[in-house]
């Protein structure tokens, strides 16, 4: 090794002993005739100290700029007095310098190491390896590296074997586009990377594996946002002859020991809750919802059926529902915040955010003209509503009211401060439908299409589709969704009869699932499992924004990568031996 000590290491034990570091220049202060610098690794800091006396150090000292890196060695003494460093571990001692070497120069970074300041997004990805050097990106990755080790023992504890499955697969539906991989050996067939490896671990479970772990990459080409990249690591599981709770309980046990050992803030309450899809959404409008805030919302359709409002009666009248949300305090919203927040709404496709504002000198709102007799009354006294609060209404279909109110709590939450940080809040959700309406009226899968179907209403089927359950269950962690999972298929019968609901001809089944069915043929057992996004905890546990923060090499937000400069056009000839040409647009 070129060094005796990392930067982080000498204290005053270490006193006289005479020691090696290298490290970066972090910042170089010139004092007295002294020139001291804060050599920085991985590990910390450690002041050293330049004398002019040594004449070939110190000129070699007065040319160092930040971020060379060097190599120095001299014994370790005691700071003086006012010049010792509480907060740094290393600060009360610093190494005399007796020999320096310059192991390399470095360019002016394009920004500051040393300090915290904002800085660009696109220029920190762009030189990804100078903004790891930088202390949030330090800490983050070695957060990220404590979760993976975490999340290791604790499955192999479990009896888990780790089986790492290929990236080079065939589809894979999780909901999201595939990313494809063109085969030079058979031009014009593709390689699929796995939006998971769902199916890889099922057959795991067919090959006897009985209980399975991985840390698994997946890529999927959708739509970013904060919490999803085009690639990310998920803790994949998957158990035999198992029911839900059993599932429920070892990924429970490992998000509980990631949370003992990585977060000061403990869980709310003194279980785990598990709530039906259904609950949850009736009560907070969202399947992920973060229970460190309750803002629950109320159900007002019986009590608004002929209340003289148009928009409420016709939602009634169409089969829909209404709904409304008490915002302690939100009387004091103003206009541009309201006209905000109906636009917010309006994006969950909702036609609009009816609201009455209970102010001091009366209840305001553009609808009171057309209520009926004696409805306000009602509804405040339904809502619990009182002088200074709001109440904003979504009238529509169930799932559109939902997505709306359940955005405008969220938003509500934010904006007057309800959210308890210094807690977890921790839920499963279980029950979901099955099957959910897609964009153009037919019908999807809601998790995957190798869920189990709740099989008292699977008989229901052809009459009522979306009025089957699945038997699946979702882990929600401060709002987000951390993972999914569920019971599996293992009868091919059954299996091939989802394939059929979700309108996938056989002969479909037989090119895309075909190796499933088949598997199933040859005694599956029965079976079930999990994945949770593992980018997503270590964001959480971080209390980062978005997983970019805590992801090594992250694409940006346009699913590019800034540093490398891809994705990237590729030589003609690497194209020709694909067999692919590209059409010019
Ligand atoms: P699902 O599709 O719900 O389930 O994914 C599980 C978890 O993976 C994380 N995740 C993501 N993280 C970052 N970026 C993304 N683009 C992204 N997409 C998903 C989330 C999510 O909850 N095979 C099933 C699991 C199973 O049934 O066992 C699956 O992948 O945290
Ligand atoms: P309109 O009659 O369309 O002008 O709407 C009157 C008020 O009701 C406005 O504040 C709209 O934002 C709101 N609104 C309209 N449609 C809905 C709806 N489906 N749900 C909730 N509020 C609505």
């Amino acid at each position: 090794m070129l060094r005796t000590h990392t930067c982080g290491e000498l204290n005053s034990k270490s006193l006289k002993e005479e020691v090696t570091l290298c490290g970066w220049v972090h910042r170089r202060r010139d004092h007295g005739g002294l020139i001291f610098i804060d050599l920085r690794d991985r590990y910390g800091f450690t002041q050293i100290v330049l004398d002019p006396d040594n004449k070939e150090t110190f000129s070699v000292a007065e040319k160092v700029r930040p971020e060379w890196v060097l190599k120095v060695t001299g014994p370790v003494r005691k700071r003086l007095e006012g010049a010792k460093r509480e907060d740094n571990p290393t600060g009360e001692i610093e190494v005399l310098v007796e020999k320096i070497e310059v192991l390399n120069e470095s360019k002016t970074p394009p920004f500051e190491i040393d300090q915290e300041k904002e800085i660009n997004e696109e220029l920190r990805l762009q030189y990804r390896y100078l903004d790891m050097r930088r202390a949030r990106m330090q800490k983050n990755l070695s957060l990220r590296s404590k979760v993976f080790q975490i999340i290791r023992k604790y499955f192999v504890e479990q009896d888990c074997l780790e089986v790492d499955t290929p990236c080079l697969i065939k589809g894979t539906p999780e909901g999201a586009r595939e990313y494809l991989v063109p085969s030079r050996v058979y031009p014009g067939s593709f390689f699929v990377l796995p939006q998971s490896p769902q199916q890889l671990k099922q057959l795991c479970m067919v090959g006897g594996m009985d209980r399975y772990f991985q840390l698994a990459r997946c890529f999927r080409d959708e739509d970013l946002r904060g919490d999803r990249q085009p690639e990310f690591v998920q803790l994949d599981f998957e158990m035999s002859f198992c029911e839900q709770q059993d599932v429920m309980d070892i990924i429970q046990g490992s998000l509980e020991t990631i949370l003992k050992e990585c977060s000061k803030k403990p869980l709310k309450g003194k279980k785990v809750e598990k709530y039906t899809w259904q609950e949850v959404m009736d009560k907070y409008g969202s399947d992920k919802p973060d229970l460190r805030y309750d803002l629950p919302i109320t159900d007002v359709s019986d009590i608004s059926d002929g209340c003289g409002f148009k928009v409420f009666e016709d939602a009634l009248k169409n089969g829909g529902t209404v709904r409304a949300l008490c915002v302690t305090g939100g009387s004091q919203l103003s206009r541009s915040e309201i006209d905000r927040w109906t636009e917010l709404a309006k994006e969950q496709k909702a036609k609009g955010l009816a609201y009455i504002l209970f102010k001091e000198d009366g209840p305001q709102s553009p609808l009171l003209k057309f209520f009926a007799d004696g409805y306000l009354e009602k509804l405040q006294k339904a809502m619990g509503a009182k002088t200074g609060d709001a109440i904003f209404f979504g009238a529509d279909k169930f799932k559109t009211v939902c997505a709306a109110l359940g955005k405008i709590r969220q938003e509500s939450a934010v904006r007057f401060g309800l959210i308890d940080d210094s807690i977890h809040s921790m839920l499963w959700v279980t029950d979901f439908p099955l099957c959910e309406e897609d964009e153009d009226g037919g019908i999807t899968f809601s998790h995957h299409p190798f869920t189990q179907p709740c099989l008292d209403e699977w008989k229901n089927r052809d009459t009522d589709p979306l009025g089957v359950h699945a038997l699946c269950y979702d882990l929600i962690l401060d709002g987000y969704e951390l993972g999914s999972g569920s019971i599996r298929i293992h009868n091919p019968k059954l299996q091939s009869e989802v394939f059929d609901l979700l309108g996938i001809s056989k002969e479909d089944q037989k090119k895309r699932f075909g190796h499933m069915l088949k598997a199933f043929e040859y005694g599956a057992p029965p079976h079930g499992g999990f994945a949770y996004g593992i980018d997503r905890v270590v964001m959480i546990l971080a209390g980062e924004p978005n997983i970019r923060e805590v992801t090594p090499f992250p694409k940006d937000q346009k699913a590019k990568d800034l540093m490398l400069n891809a994705p990237s056009t590729v030589p003609d000839e690497q194209l020709r031996e694909l067999g692919i040409q590209i059409k010019k647009t």
